[in-house]
């Protein structure tokens, strides 16, 4: 068997009558100029030799084809481009299959689409989740795809994102055949050839699907599209790209194909040149760059990184934190054994956690079977030696460093060596808990974010003894929990709270000078946050945070000449107002309702604030509140990182993408400080600071990018 000419990454060889054209661009098969330029060459080859009777493309390694090339995006483009290929795949005069295992995703299920017959094998994942990066399919996408399985299971597609399972795929249409599973250990160029020749004896024809039969029923597009546009308008609020791809799906009912390709490219071209597709491009990146993190801290780059085992996990606490905790752990198929002072709070704790399966259930998303299933790996005990076996403890206690230290106290005393034993607080200092144990080396910080099972992120805290392999451990740990992980350094509130903070004094301050908290967590809204910080802090309840300011004050009223403090918020705890789980907070929550009504009296509370204060309110504009808030993230994110306590300012992203519900189509404060250009966020904290000198302080690090005429994404790179 001769082999043909092809471009690197795709190689050609002739079967028989089968030209077999193998994708191999590692790590993916993502589709490069050079995989491009490759299936171009393949097809015209095929096309020329007359030995050729039928095509099969197939990807090597673990996938068919995840996709259009990412790192492409943003640069010039280099032909052919992908609908090009597409289009002569489709146009090819001799049956063309696609066989597909792993990923066929974006790209990848567009050239499957453009060929004639698809098989796909058990365990194929295929799907256009090009909506997810800000974009939608470019090259033929809209309208294959339409065309072969109707507007409505097209449209489901393409705004959600999801990816469906070769069954499903078969199911819709969307591919022929499936690999049979009795023969599913053979390899799927096997497999696709074996289903090439039967398709040459049964003198299968081109079948093209720009000719496809999906839109027979136009009454019926039409009804799919209309009842699309509307849910869409409602859950992906600000997002560019949704309408874009309606609007193409409506016109492959209403246009030619080609005319329709033309305006399908058009609009993916808007949507490539839009900020969203580069702010969402940079979450891909950074959630994945996060991952890799243990690899680059300076205390592990030399270090022998073993990983201590985890196979069984205590947790101390059986409050919210600590039940949302342990069904994190659980839900990951570790034992869990919880540790409670008393039989009472062992069973409320118990009982949170069920109702959190109860929860699951009543949703049909569990049976009691498998409640049963999980529950039997949980125990808990009174007794702190009922952890000696245990390889991993997580104290999740009320947020005091006496009561912590008193626990960890208890685990230095009973934890087998080699234990990591580590701390959930949210800011006290982690040093200061492990300079209390006999092994420092053992101790870091897992900072959860509550709702602790469904909340991703994990901000991994790492005091200045930790070992380098409990740090490691900590990384694999969260992989197997399912949720993303981020370094942070050991200081007031890590990087999160911290920065959140810095939000919120904003946002205070602005609420004392005129704006209502109700305006302000519209504004914010309307940035795309799910909710405004004075809601955040009626969710999260103002018990905690009143403690620590009341924890600081003494040191405050030191300062207290100079810094600006506003006690709005005091004023409403010392009412017992917490939030929603008092009934009332910055909104009020009768009868236990979950959306809160803005309150007469907390305006009334915050005009006597004002008056209080010497203040005459003034108002501020959407855009200023956004503004100021911004800048305050901004700020202190760059000082996050100036100081070490985030590695890179992507690592700030991940944890506003991930932890604080920051608008993934900007990027995360960083990536949206770059898009502003931090000359003009560097200007407006000028601007903020001729009020307000010692609360907008410009953060050195902001000062010298700007003067270097850096950006913050200039830093993501550096390898720590
Ligand atoms: N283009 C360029 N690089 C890509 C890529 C793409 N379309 N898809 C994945 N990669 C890279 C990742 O960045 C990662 O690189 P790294 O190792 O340098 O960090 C590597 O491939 C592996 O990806 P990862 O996601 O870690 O592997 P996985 O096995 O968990 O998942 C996929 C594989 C294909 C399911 C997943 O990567 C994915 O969903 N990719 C995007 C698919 C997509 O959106 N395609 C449409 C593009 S328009």
């Amino acid at each position: 068997m001769p082999d043909m000419p092809a471009a690197e990454a795709v190689s050609c060889r002739l079967h028989g009558e089968v030209l077999l054209v193998t994708i191999a661009n590692p790590p993916v098969n993502a589709l490069s100029a050079n995989v491009r330029r490759g299936l171009l060459a393949a097809i015209d080859a095929a096309e020329a030799n007359p030995d050729v009777r039928a095509v099969l493309i197939t990807g090597a390694g673990r996938n068919f084809i995840a996709g259009s090339d990412i790192r492409e995006f943003g640069q010039p483009p280099q032909p052919p481009s992908l609908p090009d290929v597409c289009s002569r795949i489709e146009a090819c005069g001799k049956p063309v299959a696609a066989a597909i295992h792993g990923a066929a995703l974006g790209g990848g299920l567009e050239v499957a689409l453009a060929a004639h017959y698809r098989l796909a094998a058990a365990g194929a994942r295929l799907g256009l989740p090009e909506v997810l990066l800000g974009l939608m399919p470019g090259a033929g996408g809209t309208q294959r795809a339409t065309r072969l399985i109707g507007a409505a299971a097209a449209l489901d597609l393409m705004l959600s994102g999801r990816h469906v399972d070769a069954a499903e795929a078969h199911a819709l249409g969307l591919v022929d055949r499936l690999v049979d599973p009795s023969e599913s250990s053979g390899d799927i160029q096997e497999q696709g050839l074996a289903y090439v020749r039967q398709l040459l004896s049964a003198q299968a024809p081109v079948r093209r699907t720009r000719d496809a039969a999906g839109l027979a029923d136009r009454q019926a597009g039409r009804a799919a599209i209309a009842a699309a546009r509307a849910a869409t308008g409602k859950k992906s609020r600000g997002l560019f790209s949704p309408p874009k791809i309606l609007e193409a799906v409506e016109a492959a009912l209403d246009l030619p194909f080609d005319d329709a390709l033309r305006l399908e490219r058009k609009l993916f071209l808007q949507c490539m040149d839009s900020p969203q597709r580069a702010g969402l491009i940079h979450a891909f990146f950074a959630e994945r760059e996060v991952l890799k993190t243990p690899a680059i801290h300076h205390q592990t780059r030399n270090a022998n990184t073993t990983l201590r085992a985890i196979g069984s996990v205590g947790v101390v606490g059986g409050g919210t934190m600590g039940a949302g905790i342990a069904a994190a752990v659980l839900d990951a198929g570790l034992p869990v054994t919880m540790i409670e002072r008393d039989a009472a709070a062992l069973a409320r704790g118990r009982a949170h956690i069920e109702t959190i399966y109860d929860g699951l259930i009543a949703k049909g998303r569990l049976s009691a079977d498998g409640k049963a299933a999980v529950m039997a790996r949980f125990s808990g005990s009174l007794a702190y030696d009922a952890l000696a076996q245990a390889d991993l403890v997580i104290e999740a206690v009320f947020e005091d460093m006496a009561v912590k230290q008193a626990v960890f106290a208890q685990l230095d005393r009973v934890c087998k060596p080699g234990a990591v034993l580590a701390t959930n607080t949210s800011y006290l200092d982690i040093d200061a808990i492990a300079a209390g144990v006999s092994r420092p080396a053992d101790v870091l910080g897992l900072h959860f974010f509550s709702p602790a099972n469904i909340m991703k992120l994990l901000e991994i805290v790492t005091p200045a003894k930790v070992a380098a392999d409990v740090l490691t451990t900590a990384f694999e740990f969260a992989r197997k929990l399912g949720k993303t992980p981020v370094r942070a350094g050991v200081c007031d509130g890590f990087i999160g709270n911290r920065i959140f903070a810095a939000y919120r004094q904003a946002a205070d301050r602005m609420m004392e000078d005129g704006a209502s908290p109700y305006r302000i967590d519209d504004a914010m809204r309307g940035f795309g946050f799910p909710m405004g910080p004075f809601q955040v802090a009626d969710l999260a309840g103002g018990d905690i945070g009143w403690a620590a300011r009341k924890r600081r004050a003494a040191t405050r009223n030191l300062q207290a000449r100079q810094t600006r403090y506003v006690q709005i918020a005091d004023r409403l705890c010392e009412r017992g107002w917490f939030g929603q789980k008092t009934g009332r907070g910055y909104y009020a929550y009768p009868d236990g309702a979950r959306s809160g009504a803005p309150s007469e009296e907390v305006e009334a509370i915050i005009a006597a604030e004002r008056r209080r204060a010497g203040i005459v309110p003034r108002s501020f504009s959407d855009e200023e509140i956004v503004r100021r808030c911004l800048a305050a993230m901004i700020n202190e994110g760059a000082n996050v990182v100036h100081q070490g306590v985030a590695l890179r300012p992507l690592d700030v992203d991940v944890v506003f993408l991930y932890g604080y519900g920051f608008p993934r189509y900007r990027g995360g404060p960083m990536k949206y400080a770059d898009t502003l250009g931090l000359p003009r966020v560097l200007a407006d904290i000028g601007e903020f600071g001729r009020e307000d000198p010692l609360f907008w302080r410009p953060s050195p690090l902001l000062t010298g990018l700007v003067g270097r005429g850096a950006n913050f994404a200039s830093l993501n790179s550096r390898s720590g």
